[in-house]
C-alpha cells in the first residue's frame, strides 16, 4: 500500500513511525513533514489549506490512502475533494468537520442531541456578549467560534478579564474572523480526559484514554497551548466511566451527525471534563490529538496499516486490536516565546543520546535539517515519549530523555503525569478496572 500522511507535527511523526513498521506499507509519504518524519517517510512540500493541491499531490504519488493529521485541511473540505475524485482518504467531510470548525455549531449540536455539556449562550455582538456575561457566575469561559490553534478559549476569573477577552476577540479581532462570534459558558471543574475514537461510520474503535496538559507552566498555570505533554494509562478511566462516555456522549454524537446528514468517519476526539455529575463535553476535535497521539500510538501493538485498511473498507467493527498494558508519557519541548511568537533556528543537541535509551522515542514537531544541523523551526519542537511497566517509571524515562536534549530557550513542564500519581489509588479511577479495548458495532448498524 502507498500511503500519504498530511501534517508536520509530533502526531504525524508518531503516525509515520507506526506506519513505517507496518507489514502493509510499500511506500510512505508525508507532506510537508519535518526532520524526524524524513527518517520514516519521503517528505513533500504542500500547503495544508490548499485542498486542490493536496489532491494533485496524492494523484501524482498514486497514494492508495491519505490520512489527514491536522484540522486545517479537514475543515477546508479536503475529504469531499478526495471523494469527488474517487481517492481514498481517512477523515470527516467538511460538513462533519464543523464539530471542530465552529464552537457554536458544536455547542448547538450538543444541545439538540442532549449531550451533556456546560450551559452556554451564543453572542454575535459585543453588546450582547456583555449582557450575556451577567447571566453567568464566575469564573466564566469565553470561546471564539472559529479555529484559533488553542488561543480561542479564555477562562475569566472576574468581570474585567471576561470583558477583556470579549474586547480582544470581538473588537480588536485578535483572532480575525474566528472571534467575530463567541460562546459564553459555565466553567466546569474536574479532571480532563481526552477520549479518542476511530470510526468508519458503522463501527467504532475507542483508543486508549489520555490526559493532556494544555497550560504552558507547571501546576496548570500560564496561557493555554496546543498541549505541553500527555500520558496514557488505563487507570484514567474505569470500565463504568468508559461505558458511560460511549452511551451518553459518543453514541448520540455519531447518531446525531448521521441524522443531520453528515455521517462521521475518521478520528474523533472528545475533550471531556470528568465532573461529579459524570463526563461532560468540552470540545470536539475532528482528528487525533497532539500530543495525545504520541503515547496512544506508542501503546498500539496492532499493525496500524491493517486498521486503516479495515477503516477504508468499512470493516472496523470486525477488527481485533491489541494494546500494550503499559502506560506511555510524552513531554513536549517548546521554543522560547511559545505559545506566542516562538524563537526559531536554534541548534538542537543531545538527540543521539536519547535514541540509545530503551523505551524512549523522540517525535519531532518543529524541526528542520540545515547543513547537517538539526534546528528548531516552530513553537512545539519535539515530544520525548517513553513507555515502561508503570506510570512513575514511564515518567522517569521520559524525563531522562529530556535531560539529554538542549536548545537555546527550551521550555517544558516538569509535572507531566504528576496528577495521576497524586490521585488516591482507591478513587473511581481504579487500575483494577480496565476499559474494554475492542472495536464494536454502533447500535442499529
Ligand atoms: P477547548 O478548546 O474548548 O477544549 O478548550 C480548551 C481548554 O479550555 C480545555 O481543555 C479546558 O482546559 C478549558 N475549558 C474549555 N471549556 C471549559 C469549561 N466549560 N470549563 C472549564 N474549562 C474549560
Ligand atoms: N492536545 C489537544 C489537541 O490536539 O487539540
Amino acid at each position: 500500500m502507498k500511503l500519504l500522511v498530511l501534517g508536520s507535527g509530533g502526531r504525524e511523526h508518531a503516525l509515520a513511525w507506526k506506519l513505517h513498521e507496518s507489514q502493509k506499507m510499500d511506500e510512505l509519504y508525508c507532506a510537508p513533514g519535518n526532520a524526524g518524519i524524513a527518517q520514516e517517510a519521503e517528505c513533500r512540500a504542500v500547503d495544508l489549506t490548499d485542498t486542490k493541491g493536496i489532491v494533485e499531490l496524492a494523484k501524482n504519488l498514486r497514494a492508495d490512502l491519505t490520512i489527514a493529521g491536522p484540522e486545517a485541511p479537514l475543515v477546508a473540505g479536503v475529504v469531499d475533494e478526495f471523494e469527488r475524485e474517487g481517492l481514498g482518504i481517512i477523515g470527516p467531510s467538511k460538513a462533519a468537520a464543523r464539530l471542530e470548525g465552529s464552537k457554536i455549531f458544536a455547542k448547538e449540536f450538543m444541545r439538540r442531541h442532549n449531550i451533556p455539556t456546560a450551559r452556554f449562550e451564543v453572542a454575535e455582538s459585543y453588546e450582547n456578549a456583555l449582557k450575556a456575561l451577567s447571566r453567568f457566575s464566575l469564573p466564566v469561559v469565553i470561546k471564539a467560534d472559529g479555529l484559533a490553534a488553542g488561543k480561542g478559549v479564555r477562562i475569566a476569573s472576574d468581570h474585567t478579564e471576561a470583558a477583556q477577552a470579549l474586547d480582544d476577540f470581538m473588537l480588536q479581532k485578535t483572532l480575525g474572523d474566528a472571534g467575530e462570534r463567541v460562546v459564553i459558558e459555565e466553567c466546569l471543574s474536574g479532571e480532563e480526559t481526552s477520549f479518542i475514537i476511530l470510526t468508519d461510520g458503522r463501527g467504532i474503535l475507542p483508543l486508549v484514554p489520555t490526559q493532556d496538559h494544555k497550560a504552558l507552566l507547571d501546576g496548570d498555570q500560564g496561557p493555554n497551548t496546543g498541549g505541553m505533554g500527555a500520558y496514557s494509562d488505563d487507570s484514567l478511566l474505569s470500565e463504568l466511566q468508559h461505558d458511560e462516555i460511549i452511551r451518553s456522549i459518543v453514541a448520540p454524537t455519531l447518531a446525531g451527525m448521521e441524522m443531520e446528514g453528515a455521517r462521521y468517519r475518521g478520528f474523533l476526539y472528545f475533550g471531556l471534563m470528568m465532573t461529579v455529575a459524570g463526563p461532560m463535553m468540552l470540545e470536539y476535535n475532528v482528528r487525533l490529538g497532539d500530543p495525545e497521539a504520541q503515547p496512544i500510538l506508542m501503546r498500539l501493538r496492532s499493525d496500524l496499516g491493517d486498521l486503516l485498511m479495515a477503516m477504508r473498507e468499512g470493516n472496523l467493527a470486525t477488527v481485533d486490536v491489541h494494546w500494550s498494558p503499559n502506560p506511555a508519557v510524552c513531554v513536549v519541548l517548546a521554543s522560547k516565546g511559545y505559545p506566542g511568537k516562538p524563537e526559531i533556528d536554534k541548534p538542537i543537541t543531545g538527540y543521539e543520546a536519547v535514541e540509545t535509551l530503551g523505551g524512549v522515542k523522540i517525535f519531532h514537531a518543529g524541526t528542520k535539517l540545515q547543513d547537517h544541523l538539526l534546528l528548531t523551526s516552530g513553537g512545539r519542537v519535539m515530544g520525548v515519549t517513553a513507555t515502561a511497566q508503570d506510570l512513575p517509571s514511564a515518567i522517569q524515562r521520559a524525563y531522562a530523555g529530556v535531560s539529554k536534549l538542549q536548545f537555546e530557550g527550551m521550555q517544558y513542564r516538569r509535572d507531566i503525569g504528576a496528577k495521576a500519581q497524586a490521585r488516591a489509588p482507591n478513587t473511581v479511577m481504579s487500575r483494577q478496572t480496565r476499559s474494554p479495548r475492542g472495536a464494536r458495532q454502533l447500535p442499529g448498524k
